[in-house]
């Protein structure tokens, strides 16, 4: 098969070249979950020390900015995605002032730094809700959070059907709680609502107090000297009036629709509420105060994708994060469906896409694309579990990063997938911490599987995660082939492989181009293939096979890069199934 790039009836999407060229527009970001990078003091335990002396890693991988994962005092039981205190860092990860230290070594590398800001729940321990225990029914502590009256004759039923996403009922009754105040038969048999864990009680979003108190968080970060925030559950702050019952159930890694053309979930209540963007704008209002270009960047499982483009309208957040080429199946059509519609959803309010396969909630997509069917994937994986094919993950992940990585717009990354890193798929149950696996019983295995410790150093104890060689989560046996230190100079290695892609992306201007498909292949069910062009520059051919049959460049085509060996047999290249290349024409 041939592939004749000369782009007819072309679509262009996303020129970006005609707007500003603000960094986020382009750049690629790194996700650092703060437990798992780099221990500093030998507890076993990721933490901020850690990082700032792994940052070297950072500016040489060639990536604009990293996003750190919670670093806030926490009592843990969700990662730190449970926070008491948004103002401080928890003892485990250090202090305030290595805080600061990570923030002058980061920009004095010119990476920014974009930290977690949970804005839905917060800490069981946090002083609010210690309060707002101790303070009954009708208090005005109470009024921070979402406390209602039970159903049922003496209110032994909870409010509404709300099922936590994380398993079990959305709803705890103090009464149940060890830490119950007093007797629920007086006057305390309220309930409280928790989209997540028990111990992470979700604020009331209509309550003026917890308006003005993450306003001032947002700015006490900003002061700091924080780049912007990823915005945790953004679609979840405001709930329908009257916590109408639902049934449904919620996913917190949803799809969109479940088939090409098929039906779109019904709108929960607890999501998505019209009411939230006018907390971004307020949001808005107060990064834009401060010099640099700060961002706001929206975890929101959201579908459809239009509805997403609402998140990023100029007055609202800068981006958000498109989990639906995330979970898409390794169709061609789906991918390019997924693609055409992301473009055609953000160029309509003027936003970037922001690329993403990975992240600390999903299966590692090393691992996601080997399994016998790809898209969203389970809710982590057992040793009792079908196990992904490990060396057709990797292709296909190499692919995938190459495919998004030469996409317009920004782009996140995870940290290890430049090293090519598989999920554990082997962790006894005893190891798993998140909360997902204890509130389904074990039924959902959870994300500890992508959360495993890094491997730096192939020789060292816990392959370098920590001098005293201990580590939170087990690593498996066979890591030290992925350690960054074996991969480094390894021209085939995938850290050399995203060392030189970020470089070329860069060097290029892809982030900022724009994409016309290849008019040859708009329809075809096994290649996605499109120009990346850009005024005054080589437009640069990105083609993915998918197919099994190799697909021959034309002529003359010189290629840039490739996610895995192509063959040349003199009059042309061929690429491979599941690789993608860039190539000039
Ligand atoms: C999304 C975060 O990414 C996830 O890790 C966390 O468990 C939930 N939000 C609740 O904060």
């Amino acid at each position: 098969m041939t592939v004749r790039t000369e782009p007819r009836s072309l679509t262009v999407h996303a020129p970006a070249h005609d707007r500003d060229e603000a960094w986020w527009r382009h750049a690629v970001i790194y996700q650092v979950y703060p437990r798992s990078f780099a221990d500093g003091n030998g507890d076993g335990m990721g933490d901020l020390p850690g990082i700032t002396s792994r940052l070297d890693h950072l500016a040489a991988l060639g990536v604009d900015a990293l996003w750190l994962s919670p670093f806030y005092r926490s009592p843990q039981h969700d990662g730190g995605y449970d926070v008491s205190d948004y103002r401080d860092v928890d003892p485990r990860f250090g202090t305030l002032a290595d805080a600061d230290a990570l923030l002058e070594r980061a920009h004095a590398l010119g990476l920014r730094v974009i930290v977690d800001l949970v804005p839905n729940h917060t800490s069981d321990e946090h002083v609010w809700f210690r309060e707002a225990l101790a303070a009954g029914p009708t208090s005005p502590e109470r009024a921070r959070y979402l406390f209602r009256e039970g159903g049922g004759e003496v209110g032994e039923e909870p409010p509404n059907n709300w099922e936590s996403i994380f398993g079990g009922p959305a709803w705890t009754r103090v009464c149940d709680r060890d830490d119950a105040p007093g007797s629920p038969w007086e006057n305390d048999g309220q309930w409280y609502l928790h989209l997540f864990d028990s111990t992470q009680p979700d604020l009331n979003w209509e309550n003026p107090e917890v308006r003005a108190e993450m306003e001032s968080v947002l700015r006490f970060w900003l002061d700091r000297g924080v780049d912007g925030f990823r915005v945790d559950v953004a679609h979840g702050l405001v709930k329908a009036a009257g916590l109408p019952d639902w049934t449904g159930h919620v996913e917190m890694v949803a799809g969109t629709e479940d088939e090409p053309g098929g039906t779109a979930r019904p709108h929960p209540p607890m999501f998505d509420q019209d009411g939230v963007h006018e907390i971004y704008r307020s949001w808005r209002r107060v990064v834009d105060e401060y010099p640099g270009e700060r961002v706001l960047v929206a975890e929101a499982w959201v579908d459809p994708l239009e509805r997403l483009a609402r998140y990023v309208r100029a007055d609202e957040m800068h981006q958000a994060f498109n989990f639906a080429f995330l979970v898409s199946p390794w169709s061609a059509p789906r991918l390019r469906e997924c693609v055409e519609e992301s473009y055609r959803v953000n160029d309509a309010v003027g936003a970037p896409t922001t690329w993403v396969l990975s992240n600390h909630d999903v299966v590692r997509h090393a691992s996601r694309l080997g399994l016998p069917e790809t898209g969203k994937g389970p809710n982590g994986i057992g040793a009792e579990d079908v196990q992904p094919d490990a060396e057709l993950g990797l292709r296909r992940a190499r692919a995938a990063t190459l495919l998004m990585l030469g996409l317009p717009g920004s782009a996140y990354l995870y940290q290890g997938e430049e090293l090519g890193l598989p999920e554990h798929t082997a962790l006894p149950d005893d190891a798993r911490e998140d909360p997902a696996f204890f509130r389904t019983d074990g039924a959902e295995k959870g994300r500890d599987g992508c959360r495993v410790p890094l491997p730096w150093e192939a020789g060292a104890p816990s392959f370098g995660f920590s001098e005293q060689g201990r580590s939170w989560l087990p690593q498996p046996d066979g890591w030290h082939a992925h350690a960054a230190d074996v991969q480094d100079g390894d021209p085939r290695s995938t850290l050399e492989l995203y060392r030189t892609v970020l470089r070329l992306r860069r060097e290029l201007g892809l982030g900022l181009g724009s994409l016309a498909w290849d008019g040859e292949h708009a329809g075809s069910g096994s290649v996605v293939s499109f120009v990346n062009g850009a005024p005054g520059r080589e437009d640069v051919v990105v083609l993915t096979n998918l197919g099994a049959e190799p697909v021959r460049l034309p002529a003359g085509c010189e290629v840039l890069v490739s996610s895995g060996p192509t063959t040349d047999d003199g009059a042309a290249v061929a690429v491979p199934q599941d690789t993608t290349v860039w190539a000039h024409r």
